[in-house]
């Protein structure tokens, strides 16, 4: 694996690819590799003749008082996961190199950036919308891997591709679970060992949902509200948010006709989880 760390390496890698015929993968990330990451690895080799990864805590995303300072970083780890998957090139370049003095261009996502965690994150999404496109722009991949936990990320990352032409395919993978069903995140790694006892709740409340659903509920709010109860139960958790959505337009559902997300973010002290299931009639 070669370490790449400037735009204009990455695109003469990306170029000499191309000229032998070869297809490029790309996962972006922010780093602090764990085996949700490592999915969409896989499934990228599985696919493309090379594998790009990027690494960058993109400051963009973070509003003023989040986690930007304290985001765990461990390049080394990291560097020996993505050799050991065979990953072909890692792109892990300074906030100098991706927004230089001067920078003050700004990707809106108009509609798909406000609810759900754009409610309490203004200005998140535009800032992943940004990177997303700056780092497109610079690896060219035909295909770019995001995980399904970050759900509103992904919807909003394939509508801006389609929107401006982007000539790659956005593929949304799996949500990978810790056994106990808990999503797996960089942000699990702040949890004190008494919040990470608790967190479980939030995919077995996202059971409860589907549970409903099976047994006939087609009441969005009711669903929300069972959710919410069986958070509820759980004194360590604060919910932000449960919200019971359409899967592509990511608007509020009064009735579950269709496909549904059930999205939500819940506080465990300071640490702030996501987690989301998508809902839907068995095909027969
Ligand atoms: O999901 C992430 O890790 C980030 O939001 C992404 C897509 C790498 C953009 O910074």
């Amino acid at each position: 694996m070669i370490l790449i760390e400037t735009i204009r390496a990455m695109r003469t890698a990306v170029r000499n690819f191309r000229t032998v015929g070869q297809s490029v993968g790309f996962v972006p990330t922010m780093g602090f590799l764990h085996e949700g990451h490592l999915s969409l690895v896989r499934a990228s080799k599985a696919r493309a003749d090379r594998t790009v990864v990027s690494i960058f805590v993109n400051p963009a995303q973070f509003g003023p008082d989040e986690d930007l300072e304290r985001y765990p970083r461990d390049l080394a780890r990291d560097r020996a996961l993505l050799e050991r998957e065979g990953v072909d090139v890692l792109f892990h370049p300074s906030r100098e190199e991706m927004y230089p003095e001067g920078f003050r261009t700004s990707v809106e996502v108009r509609g798909l950036q406000d609810p759900l965690c754009g409610r309490s994150r203004p200005g998140h999404f535009a800032g992943v919308a940004t990177v997303c496109l700056k780092l497109f722009e610079i690896v060219r991949p035909d295909e770019a891997y995001f995980g399904q936990k970050d759900a509103q990320q992904a919807v909003l990352v394939r509508r801006m591709a389609q929107d401006l032409n982007l000539d790659l395919e956005v593929v949304v993978r799996p949500t990978v679970r810790e056994t106990d069903g808990l999503a797996m995140s960089s942000r699990n790694g702040y949890l004190s060992p008494e919040e990470r006892a608790a967190a479980p709740v939030l995919y077995r409340s996202l059971e409860r949902a589907r549970a409903l659903y099976e047994a006939g509920e087609r009441d969005a709010g009711r669903i929300a509200e069972a959710v919410r109860g069986a958070i509820g139960g759980e004194p360590l958790a604060a919910v932000e948010y449960v919200d019971v959505v359409d899967p592509a337009e990511l608007l509020p559902l009064e009735r579950i006709e269709g496909a549904a997300l059930v999205a939500l973010a819940v506080r465990f002290g300071s640490t702030r989880l996501i987690d989301n299931i998508l809902i839907q009639a068995k095909e027969t």
